[in-house]
């Protein structure tokens, strides 16, 4: 049997470059090797945007839609929504138990969140114990490997300390170790030089993003501010242009070249940035196209949800039964 892989993301916008190099292109390989479950968690997305339940809802289908448009292919990979599988929140709230406030405000992910979104004394409890939600999407699915970003690392060592104490607690083995499958993803910084690109932070370039906006988001790229004339030595450390290019250009010589050029002088920023504008429109341009060509019929994108996340039911629904009967709940 093919070892099973967990991961997703909240619909809360379309993907971006930054998940293509951080997820979804590892993920379009995965699927060959591993057993690949995509939850597109919009009950985590309500966590801190349960005003807007609405922009949630509508983001679903533009997340399936770039699964689709990248290479996910819904007879690999099971894509399911969240909120359609009840019994995942039946999992949550046993293992709500079995962690203390004291640890989920410890979570280093969880408490540069809080921090960012200066919640205070209005921290809803919700938020605060979402990682408990994502070990039961885990741990439900008795996923092998979870592919995380490094901010995600801290989320595998809570499923791993819920699954411990539960296989513990109730003198059983139900749950093993999840590996967190990191190391091969990058992190793309923000077109403006920021360490992430983030669609709030306006500093993203879409997957789909039409020819001309690309254009211009090359051209406002962050270089090296010293770089005012072509004669000048340029550097390249944290020029994005060039972080890019290492990230995308598939002529890894020829970009060594252009970096050696640059750092030498003589090489203007407009040239380097006409080729990334090419790279990346060859890589988008195909995303594009078989993206506008599901858009067509989003309907059927639905239904591919709709049937991924009858599958995933089943498995969750199972694992779920299992737990109740260890725990002696549910049926008296
Ligand atoms: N936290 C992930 C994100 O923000 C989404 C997610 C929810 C997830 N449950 C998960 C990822 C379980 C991996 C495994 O994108």
């Amino acid at each position: 049997m093919k070892p099973v892989i967990l991961t997703g993301d909240r619909p809360t916008g379309p993907l971006h470059l930054g998940h293509y190099i951080g997820s979804l292109k590892n993920r379009v390989e995965l699927q060959e090797t591993h057993k690949q479950y995509l939850i597109i968690a919009d009950a985590q997305a309500m966590t801190d945007n349960f005003k807007n339940p609405q922009m949630i809802r509508e983001n679903i289908v533009e997340v399936a839609l770039d699964y689709l448009a990248v290479g996910i292919d819904p007879a690999k990979s099971t894509i399911f929504v969240q909120s359609m599988i009840p019994e995942l929140f039946e999992a949550t709230f046993y293992f709500l138990n079995l962690v203390t406030v004291a640890r989920l405000e410890r979570n280093p992910t969880v408490k540069t969140e809080i921090a960012q979104k200066d919640f205070e004394r209005n921290l809803p409890v919700g938020f605060l114990t979402y990682p408990v939600s994502q070990a039961a999407d885990i741990l439900c699915f008795k996923a092998d490997v979870v592919p995380v970003g490094d901010d995600q690392n801290p989320m595998i060592e809570q499923t791993n300390e819920i699954a411990q104490r539960f296989n513990h607690l109730y003198n059983t083995e139900l749950f093993k170790k999840v590996k967190a499958l990191g190391g091969t993803q990058g992190r793309l910084p923000g077109i403006d030089g920021k360490a992430k690109m983030s669609k709030s932070l306006g500093n993203s370039i879409s997957l789909a993003e039409p020819f001309d906006q690309l254009k211009k988001k090359v051209q406002k790229m962050y270089t090296d501010p010293n770089h005012l004339h072509i004669e000048d030595p340029g550097q390249v450390e944290g020029n994005v242009v060039f972080t890019f290019l290492d990230a995308f250009d598939p002529n890894k010589e020829e970009v060594e070249k252009l970096k050696d050029h640059y750092r030498r002088g003589g090489l203007g920023d407009g040239t380097v940035k006409q080729r990334l504008t090419q790279v990346l429109e060859e890589m988008i341009s195909p995303i594009r196209k078989r993206r506008e060509e599901f858009a067509k019929d989003k309907g059927e994108v639905l239904e591919i949800c709709r049937k991924g996340s009858e599958q995933a039911r089943e498995v969750v629904a199972q694992t779920v039964a299992e737990m109740k009967k260890i725990m002696g709940v549910g049926s008296i």
